[in-house]
């Protein structure tokens, strides 16, 4: 499977997201990286569930991969209006009741997704691959962009791969957090699918955003 990026929203320039949309779009962008934030589970807010809903009045090819960083995420499921087509991704951390919300996901036609903090074991996941279509490690501590990356986060990329590859199942392997231009490749190499393109990269001041998702599928391809 090719190397698929997924433009992190929150990044891109906050008074021009209906055109930022729309030019990631024309692109064939595979998917739109859409963080949600509580300002609990993390401290900070980032994109509101109204924007994240009103998204799927523009798109008109990339998927919605939504990023709930929030202790009791199925509240905002109707706000953010999940459906067919979106991948949605819970923390392990913030739901006591994981199948319950893995089940509701699946239940509005959505692909269920499990993210994993940095300091939580990749074991963890083992009783859960046949029920999700994602995995999202986070290679950074989440909450914000421009965190430095994790030490000893490629080891734990590939200790998802492994778990993933010996499990039967196929969940996409996402990573996000300081997909840098320097630490894309070994990214990959470490055996991720999906890219977090973000301030590391993409949104880096002063490139032109054509260029730079030429550059990045190259990379991660
Ligand atoms: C951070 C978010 C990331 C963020 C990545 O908590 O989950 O998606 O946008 O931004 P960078 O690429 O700057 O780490
Ligand atoms: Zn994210």
């Amino acid at each position: 499977m090719r190397g698929m990026l997924s433009p992190s929203l929150m990044c891109a320039d906050p008074l021009n997201v209906q055109q930022e949309l729309t030019v990631l779009d024309d692109l064939g962008v595979d998917y739109i990286h859409l963080d949600f934030m509580d300002n609990h589970f993390v401290p900070n807010l980032t994109l509101s569930p109204e924007l994240i809903k009103a998204t799927k009045k523009v798109l008109r090819h990339m998927k919605r991969d939504i990023h709930i960083m929030a202790v009791e995420p199925q509240q905002y499921f109707d706000r953010m209006d999940i459906g067919e087509g979106d991948i949605v991704a819970v923390h392990y951390e913030a739901c006591p009741d994981l199948a319950a919300v893995l089940a509701d996901i699946r239940q509005r036609g959505a692909t269920p997704a499990i993210a994993l903090s940095p300091d939580t074991e990749p074991e963890v996941l083992t009783e859960w691959l046949g029920r999700i279509g994602m995995v999202l490690v986070m290679t950074v501590y989440p909450g914000f962009a421009g965190r430095p990356i994790v030490p000893g986060s490629m080891e734990k990329l590939a200790a998802v791969r492994r778990l993933i590859d010996e499990s039967g199942y196929h969940p996409l392997l996402e990573v996000d957090g300081h997909v840098s231009w320097e630490l894309c490749r070994e990214m990959r190499a470490c055996g991720a699918d999906m890219f977090v393109a973000g301030s590391s990269s993409l949104y880096q001041e002063g490139l032109d955003i054509g260029e730079a998702v030429a550059r990045m599928s190259e990379l991660v391809k």
